[in-house]
């Protein structure tokens, strides 16, 4: 045979295919615009060059965090069908959406973030503050039954101290734990954003006693100069009944 498969095609698609290779491989420059700092070029430069929000964009996922999620799902199959999860930290809903992928029709999403999230047909999304002391009650109703998936991808803006950064994260993590504890079902899991440099001791020790296996994972998608991993608990032990 003779010719490669490109000269099957017709000018036209050649031409979209050669575009699209084209801007494929294009790295997109960001000019500093006078009023934009340093940082949010930076920022802007390698958001638009990220092949994860990218391939967000491509699939309708509104976050690149969605890809996280879908990592950590392949290798220890976090969801099935019919499950019911709590989703904290849900803004703006990429985790919310593969949830809802993974659960199907039967299953339940439920998400809590601060900030507003916007309509995801088939999840439950509220705008509150985890912190409030009603959000673990409106959670539990919301779900109306206990949950297979608690994950909690909760992360305080940064204010630029490390240690400070670092508290206000295993903070989260702990709490969302103590929710998890609340309200997952026998043989529940759970997955919480942390940071590496190791999960607080005291968290350790609490996973390791209400859950059989504790791993960390830093998936893929999760940028490499993050410090971010996440720790993903299996086959919860249950409560004990008074
Ligand atoms: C990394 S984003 C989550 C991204 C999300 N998993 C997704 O896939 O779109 C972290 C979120 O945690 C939320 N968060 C931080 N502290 C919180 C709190 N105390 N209560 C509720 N949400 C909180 C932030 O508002 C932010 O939207």
């Amino acid at each position: 045979m003779t010719g490669n498969s490109d000269s099957k095609k017709s000018p036209g698609q050649s031409r979209r295919q050669g575009a699209a290779a084209a801007a494929r491989s294009l790295k997109v420059r960001v000019k500093t615009a006078k009023r934009r700092k340093i940082s949010s070029t930076r920022w802007l430069q390698r958001q638009l060059n990220d092949p994860y929000v990218i391939k967000a964009q491509a699939k309708g996922y509104r976050s690149r965090a969605a890809f996280k999620l879908l990592q950590l799902d392949a290798k220890l199959t976090l969801m099935k069908s019919g499950d019911r999860v709590i989703d904290l930290g849900a803004a703006p809903g990429g985790w919310t959406q593969v949830a809802l992928q993974k659960v199907g029709p039967k299953g339940r999403v439920v998400g809590i973030d601060l900030q507003e999230i916007e309509e995801i047909p088939g999840a439950d999304l509220i705008q509150m503050d985890f912190y409030d002391a009603e959000a673990p009650a409106l959670l539990k109703k919301l779900l109306g039954g206990e949950a297979d998936l608690v994950m909690s991808d909760m992360a305080a803006a940064s204010i630029g101290h490390a240690q400070t950064d670092h508290l206000r994260i295993m903070a989260l993590a702990e709490t969302a734990l103590a929710f998890a504890l609340e309200v997952l079902a026998p043989k529940g899991k759970f997955v919480a954003k942390v940071l590496q440099g190791g999960t607080e001791k005291d968290l350790l020790v609490r996973l390791r006693e209400n859950f059989d296996k504790v791993r960390h994972i830093k998936p893929e998608a999760s940028r490499a100069d993050s410090a971010e991993m996440y720790v993903v608990a299996t086959n919860f032990h249950g409560r004990e009944t008074p």
